[in-house]
């Protein structure tokens, strides 16, 4: 709802009825209007995405240790040979390592926000420290689920990062911002047999020169699926309408198997509409072979779909099961939607043959308070934003989006150019590449891939070949969607970029759309960037010395235009397809043109909370065409400026504006939506008013009061319901209200918090130069707001929040959390020390002695085992034994412990440190437990396991060392 609406609603003004007439009284405003963010919503946030059954969220109990452990030097041949193997990763990558005292953490976790301002930190990286991390999870799988594949699934890690999966490594990833996806399936362990993941961050590593957070700020998963299973992102299906006009649903699904022999399976596909009406169906069988791939391929006809649009974003769901040879069926839900869409080189673009100026902006992915860790629901509140202000689209600057993120677009109705992070040809690049269009090519929602982001070589032979070879792979696996590339230079040499894409995304050079078109008439254009002008929210005149740019569009880069500029050379221009703005959000990091103590952007229209700068009602009011908009910049708080001009700005999309000063006429003005009518008003205080008229209608009228001194504050929700999940989240708008309930945009107090039902994860204000913290629970007003970020704990009741400032009345909210049943996470399991390394001596006729080892150099005599393995031993004789070293974890060093056999097979003495500790006198497998004393030292723990005939003896099961 836009303000105007809002007034409407609140039964101020008919939202189109025609106002009185100028002179007549102008009608009173409530109180407290002027908050310049909606009004709560009484409404839930959408509805998760159907899980993936099978798949559950591995988010909660991570361990986490911020900075780095270095990998202890290995020595001696017996280690050295070892530490080969696999399995025997060492340091903080072992499976025994000893995590018990690191704090847990939840994801999407960013440990960069929660550093200080660092004033020796990168001033891109928003003056925050990330340095190196470790996190550590154990994962109890069931033995169940033996013979099913296992996949775990990470959406990104900022920024290098590599992980073990029980003391192998699984992966090495060099970007924070694609996903990765393991195979469990081969070395899985299940039962208390834990399996452990590891994972070294290294966010020292930049891909950027924004704010890129640190460490798994994204979800992770696992997924278990039957043997035979489609794979991850492993389903095309993106519509086509044919030449007759008829649509289509080509669904390919790639499978894969497991198994050990060619399996038969068959794809069942259900296509049913937003009501839940089946529409098609269809099957087909395919042969996969073991361990290799397979497509199904099928074809699903919806002769006359409703269409997906942005002001419509119809979508149909698609449901595949694959049947195996197995009772499971592998199943995934997907949306998609029908519509066509088509960049002109004369007329720019059209969505459904409709002609459509892309109204876009560029944003990076991190917000106040939580950085890069956003909650789901913060990517919708997001996109509504930018919705509200007449926005048709975004791009994912400079890197792969969330897919949190996509999912808002395709359901709200967001176009997006999805963008690619490394420009390299060479084959981990490629594949980076090809992950993205292969995750997000079913997407209505996305129109374009970018290869690149303004690249030296785009001007080049070199930059040309590069783009060729990476547009020939993207149109390999999404022959339907155009490659453009984000060019800032190089348009006009002989060999350059644009001779290689669809679409020529310009960077800035507005100057050049004219002359580019004109020597390459048939070649589409879009601005892929534009603008780069400065505001700082809520600040309405100039004071570098303090780092703040007044928010009248007058200010803006050397290589950038104004907002009203950039938007003018786009929109008289049919061939230029659109516009993106840098930014729709600030963002952390690029303080540009400033420094320390600035750590993020002036660039957005909106600020890092989302609040709306001038620039918001100037792209909205340039950007609606069909309800009557009218804003007024600045505010009307200038005591000690009486008589001084004050500049005054109309964000309007009407055909004329009168401006009043307490009643008194000001002068009326013509619009021109390009450049928007300015007055300059001698200052008094009082109420500024502006009339706007369509046709010689009154249609709209916009006001800005003189306020009196805050005297109370005021929490203003996004939405009135909150999901009680655990983890639904919102941001809350805090302002300061004078005596008569009206925002007071002058306010800087210090306000405090309190929460009840739920939990503040982030604060912010906005202000580019604060350095307060983001995490806590205090924050200071900038410019009269401030933003409180909340998550409804789980379960039915309110959430209540308060906020306290010195002197003023106590704000409050009470907001329903409606019980609601959470998404399935695998559920938390605390590591245990399992004792490894086990060394089995050859047999013997006679009980062994107990100090009897292997020399460290016998890699052979001497077997080594995994964990519950029994193993015939070489010789004669049915006595083995059976050794390893273990140092206990702190607490048990501290406090003594106990170490648990879970099963031995044979008869037994058990002895520890020298000494015999236990005797088992049967042979039937049985477990067994004995205390370890409280030391630091290593223990050597032998087992002297007597086998008979017919009956191996030996540890069929793990042993472990835990508290007592
Ligand atoms: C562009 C660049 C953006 C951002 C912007 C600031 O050149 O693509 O990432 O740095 O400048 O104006």
């Amino acid at each position: 709802m836009e303000r105007r609406e809002f007034l409407a609603s609140i039964g101020c003004v008919a939202a189109s009825a025609p106002l009185a007439k100028v002179g007549a009284r102008i009608p009173a405003e409530p109180a407290g209007l002027q908050l310049p963010m909606p009004p709560p919503r009484a409404t839930m946030s959408l509805p998760p995405e159907p899980e993936e059954p099978g798949r559950l969220l591995l988010d909660r109990a991570w361990q986490f240790h911020q900075g780095d452990i270095p990998f202890p030097a290995i020595k001696g041949h017996g280690w050295s040979y070892a530490n080969a193997k696999a399995g025997q990763a060492q340091g903080a990558a072992a499976v025994n390592f000893d995590d018990s005292d690191w704090p847990l953490v939840n994801l999407p976790h960013d440990w960069a926000v929660d550093m200080p301002f660092d004033r020796d930190a990168n001033p891109s990286q928003g003056y925050r420290q990330r340095g190196y991390a470790w996190y550590r999870r154990a994962v109890r799988l069931d033995p169940a689920d033996r013979g099913k594949y296992l996949e775990l699934q990470f959406g990104a890690i900022a920024t290098n990062a590599t992980i073990w999966i029980n003391g192998s490594v699984a992966a090495h990833n060099w970007s924070g911002y694609n996903s990765i996806y393991i195979d469990l399936t081969p070395t899985a362990r299940f039962g208390d047999d834990l399996n452990i993941i590891a994972i070294r961050v290294d966010a020292e590593k930049m891909e950027g020169w924004w704010y890129e957070g640190a460490g798994l700020y994204r979800h992770a998963w696992l997924a278990t699926r039957p043997p035979v299973h489609i794979r991850t992102d492993g389903v095309h299906a993106d519509p086509r309408r044919g030449i007759d006009g008829r649509w289509t649903v080509p669904v390919t699904a790639s499978l894969a198997s497991i198994l050990k022999t060619e399996a038969m399976a068959t794809l069942n596909a259900v296509l049913s509409d937003a009501e839940g009406r089946t529409v098609a169906k269809g099957t087909v069988e395919a042969k996969v072979p073991p361990l290799g791939s397979a497509e199904a391929k099928l074809e699903l006809a919806v002769p006359s779909p409703r269409l997906w649009s942005v002001d419509d974003p119809n979508l149909y769901t698609l449901r595949l099961s694959l049947a195996g040879p197995t009772d499971a069926e592998d199943q995934r839900v997907l949306r998609i939607g029908f519509r066509t869409f088509r960049f002109d080189a004369d007329k720019g673009f059209f969505l459904n043959d409709q002609p459509l100026k892309i109204k876009g902006s560029c944003n990076h992915q991190d917000h106040a308070g939580v950085g890069v860790a956003m909650p789901d629901a913060l990517w919708e509140w997001r996109i509504r934003r930018l919705k509200d202000m007449g926005s048709n689209a975004i791009r994912c600057s400079h890197n792969a989006p969330p897919v949190e993120l996509l999912d808002a677009c395709d359901r709200l109705g967001m176009l997006v150019m999805n963008e690619n992070r490394n420009f390299n040809t060479s084959p981990d690049y490629i594949e980076q590449l090809q992950w993205l269009v292969r995750r997000d090519r079913n997407r209505p929602s996305v129109i374009m891939w970018s290869v690149f982001n303004e690249e030296p070589m785009q001007g080049s032979e070199a930059g040309y070949e590069m783009v060729r070879r990476m547009a020939s792979e993207v149109k390999a696996l999404d022959p339907s969607r155009p490659v453009t590339a984000a060019m800032n230079a190089g348009l006009f040499t002989p060999h350059n970029v644009s001779q290689a894409v669809d679409v020529v995304g310009f960077n800035y050079q507005p100057g050049l759309y004219d002359r580019f078109h004109a020597a390459h008439p048939d070649l589409p254009i879009t601005s892929s960037e534009d603008t780069s002008a400065f505001m700082t929210r809520g600040a309405f005149q100039n004071d570098p010395d303090h780092h703040v740019f007044a928010s009248y569009d007058d200010e803006r880069s050397s290589w950038g235009s104004t907002h009203r500029e950039a938007w003018k050379a786009v929109a008289t221009r049919p061939f230029v397809a659109g516009a993106f703005v840098w930014t729709g959000f600030d963002y952390r990091g690029e303080p540009t043109p400033y420094e320390w103590p600035s750590a993020s952007s002036f660039f957005g229209i909106m600020d890092l909370c989302g609040f709306p700068k001038t620039a918001y009602w100037l792209h909205r009011a340039q950007w609606v065409d069909d309800r009557p908009l009218l804003d007024l910049a600045p505010h009307w708080n200038w005591a000690g400026r009486e008589g001084e001009p004050i500049t005054v700005m109309a964000m309007t999309n009407v055909e004329r504006v009168a401006l009043f000063l307490n009643g008194r006429p000001l002068g009326e003005k013509a619009v021109d939506r390009f450049e928007m009518p300015r007055w300059q008003v001698p200052w008094a205080p009082g109420r500024l008013e502006a009339v706007g008229y369509r046709g010689g209608r009154r249609v709209a009228h916009a006001l800005v009061e003189t306020t009196g001194a805050p005297v109370a504050l005021r929490l203003t929700p996004d939405r009135t319901v909150m999901a009680g999940d655990g983890e639904d989240v919102q941001p809350i708008t805090v302002d300061a209200v004078d005596a008569r309930g009206r925002h007071v945009p002058t306010a800087q107090l210090p306000v405090r918090f309190t929460i009840s039902g739920g939990a503040i994860i982030g604060l912010g204000n906005g202000d580019p130069n604060s350095h307060e913290p983001e995490k806590g629970d205090s924050r200071k007003l900038f410019n009269g707001l401030a933003q409180v970020i909340v998550r409804a704990d789980s379960g039915a009741g309110p959430l209540r929040l308060t906020a306290q400032a010195e002197g003023l009345r106590t704000g409050q909210v009470s907001i329903a959390r409606v019980a609601t049943t959470p998404r399935a996470q695998v559920a938390p399991t605390p590591s245990v020390q399992t004792l490894e390394g086990w060394r089995q001596s050859p047999a013997s006729p006679d009980k062994p002695d107990p100090m009897r080892k292997p020399i460290d150099s016998d890699m052979n005599s001497w077997l080594w085992l995994g964990t519950g393995q029994i193993e015939a031993a070489q010789g004669e004789g049915n006595w083995i034994s059976l050794r390893a070293t273990f140092v206990a974890r702190r607490r048990v060093q501290a406090n003594g412990g106990i170490l648990r056999f879970g099963g031995i097979v044979g008869r037994a003495e058990i002895w520890l440190d020298g000494r015999k500790v236990a005797e088992k006198p049967d042979f039937a497998e049985a477990p067994l437990a004995v205390a370890v004393p409280a030391s630091s030292e290593e223990h050597v723990v032998t087992l002297l396991v007597e086998s008979r005939p017919g009956l191996i003896g030996g540890l069929s099961q793990p042993a472990t060392v835990g508290a007592r």
